[in-house]
């Protein structure tokens, strides 16, 4: 990378190529190792983020809501029995799902996005779900999480982004637009994990239209390889309610969606 910015930087095409010199520096594997990092941090529930890298200070979001770091669910140690995680090299982001039972339940949803200059952390985001949240039973999550299988796919069998991007969001539209539920690939078959609901197939209970309010505040994290589009929200379309929504999609068609709500906004 430095080799190719010394050859090229006397020829006025530089400014391109260093954009993409820098750009490439934000790799899956620097995400997903920080991911594996966070992971770590809330193991031990120190709130010692130097090694995602992350600044002591880092802004964090939990629920929705802006939040001292060192007050939030990281600092406390748990004993996380499930996690997977996604990267997003355009967004230079992660997203990072998690169960732990005990010492409290928790089923957690955290994207953390990074500076695609020197990959240290920006943001922590987290929906943060405990005893209370929407169809919350964490060791039931747990068993359907472990029952499923999601591989890195062949390249060939990769959802683009523009598809990941736009079922991502009609699911979330459907809520407000009675034929969004018309615009998702719906696969067979699909599974949905909504608190320590199973639902299948996915389009049983799917709203079509009915609010006023779409679901706002969405953030995204779209990962080709996983075939994960998976967005924190406000559910506002039922209330101002914390929420991580994710989809899977295999050979085009949608697999698995999982779903991370509060039931209100916690104070
Ligand atoms: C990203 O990091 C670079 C290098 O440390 C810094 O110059 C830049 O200001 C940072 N960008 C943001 C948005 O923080
Ligand atoms: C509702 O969803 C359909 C399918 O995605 C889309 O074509 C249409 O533009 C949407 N309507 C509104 C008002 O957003």
């Amino acid at each position: 990378m430095h080799l190719s910015f010394r050859l090229s930087h006397h020829f006025l095409g530089v400014l391109p190529l260093l954009a993409t010199c820098i750009q490439a520096e934000c790799t899956r594997q620097a995400l997903l190792a920080a991911a594996e990092n966070y992971v770590a941090a809330q193991i031990k529930g120190t709130v010692d983020l130097s090694s995602l890298p992350a600044p002591a200070n880092v802004a964090y979001k939990e629920n929705n809501a802006d939040k001292d770091i060192k007050s939030g669910v990281l600092a406390q140690p748990l004993k996380v029995e499930y996690h997977r995680s996604t990267a997003d090299t355009v967004a230079c982001a992660s997203y990072t799902e998690l169960v732990a039972t005990t010492p409290k339940p928790y089923v957690i949803g955290t994207q953390i996005l990074h500076n695609a200059t020197d990959m240290s952390v920006t943001l922590i985001d987290t929906i943060a779900a405990t005893t209370g949240a929407l169809r919350f039973d964490a060791a039931k999550t747990l068993q359907y999480f472990q029952g499923e299988s999601w591989p890195a796919l062949a390249a060939s069998a990769q959802p683009s982004r523009e598809l990941l991007r736009q079922t991502i969001d009609a699911y979330l539209d459907m809520w407000t637009n009675a034929t969004a539920i018309d615009a998702i690939p719906w696969g067979t078959p699909c599974e949905r994990v909504e608190g320590a609901a199973h639902v299948t197939p996915c389009t049983s209970g799917a709203p079509r239209g009915g609010s006023k309010t779409p679901n706002s505040m969405r953030r995204y994290v779209i990962d080709e390889v996983f075939g994960s589009a998976n967005v924190l929200c406000s559910f506002t379309a039922i209330g101002n309610i914390p929420d991580s929504h994710e989809v899977r999609i295999e050979g085009g068609k949608v697999r698995y969606v999982h779903t991370i709500t509060l039931s209100s906004m916690p104070k």
